[in-house]
């Protein structure tokens, strides 16, 4: 399948690496065509990989990924337009993090809304899926080495766009996928981060991941 990823840093490169490697074809979005590290990633991954900007990756992909900076996220889908992600998957690994007062980061949209819905909002003729934004990059692509018994959360509105989501998902190793509802799951997805951010503050070196304990 075509998949495009808005997004170059290391959420958008990672999951485009492990999409490629499960035989997709990944076109990643950015500000520009040059940006020199985006460039090289896709050099280094072969013919399965390709750069253009943010509206190109949007149109190439049949299933999108958003992968941004969350505060610069809305903008850039305005900017780009909903009729290009119309009819598609579009798959929200992005948190809505606001550095302006430092470190560590507040939400700057939650409780009563949540950047997935916002985007479902700005996107109102696709299918946004939240998923991912709950763990570091490399727990997402690799939860067999980092967090085997971990639960991958996923939410939206449509019930097809999240069976294509928790197949991929499937692909990338995670075994125990719950489904939240619809996407006002999002806020409690994106409320997860204060505490994994200030886990990892005090430690450096920890990956959070979380496990629902049935019973
Ligand atoms: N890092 C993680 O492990 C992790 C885990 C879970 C969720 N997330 C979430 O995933 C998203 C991506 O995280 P990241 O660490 O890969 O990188 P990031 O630095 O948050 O985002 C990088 C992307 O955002 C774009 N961007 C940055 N500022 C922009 C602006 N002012 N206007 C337009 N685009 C802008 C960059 O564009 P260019 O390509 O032009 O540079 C780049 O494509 C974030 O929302 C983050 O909270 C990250």
């Amino acid at each position: 399948m075509n998949i495009g990823i808005l997004g170059t840093g290391m959420v958008g490169t990672t999951i485009g690496a492990q999409l490629i490697r499960l035989g997709h074809t990944v076109m990643v979005g950015s500000r520009s065509t040059e940006n020199e590290k985006a460039v090289a990633w896709v050099k280094s991954h072969g013919a399965a990989a390709s750069l253009g900007t943010f509206a190109d990756a949007a149109t190439f992909g049949e299933m999108v990924f958003l992968c941004t900076k969350g505060d610069a996220l809305l903008d850039i889908l305005e900017r780009v337009g909903s009729n290009r992600f119309a009819g598609k998957t579009v798959v929200d690994v992005t948190n809505p993090l606001d550095f302006s007062k430092g470190v560590p980061p507040s939400l700057f949209i939650c409780n009563t809304s949540s950047l997935g819905e916002e985007v479902q909002k700005a996107l109102p003729d696709s299918f946004v899926v939240k998923t991912l934004n709950i763990v570091n990059c490399e727990v997402m692509v690799n939860p067999a080495k980092y967090a085997p018994d971990g639960t991958m959360f996923l939410c939206g509105n449509d019930r097809d766009a999240k069976e294509k989501v928790r197949e991929l998902l499937t692909r990338f190793g995670w075994r125990d996928i719950l489904d939240l509802g619809d996407i006002t799951g999002a806020r409690g997805m994106e409320m997860m981060l204060p505490l994994w951010l200030r886990a990892w503050m005090v430690t450096k070196d920890v990956h959070v991941a979380f496990k629902a304990i049935r019973h």
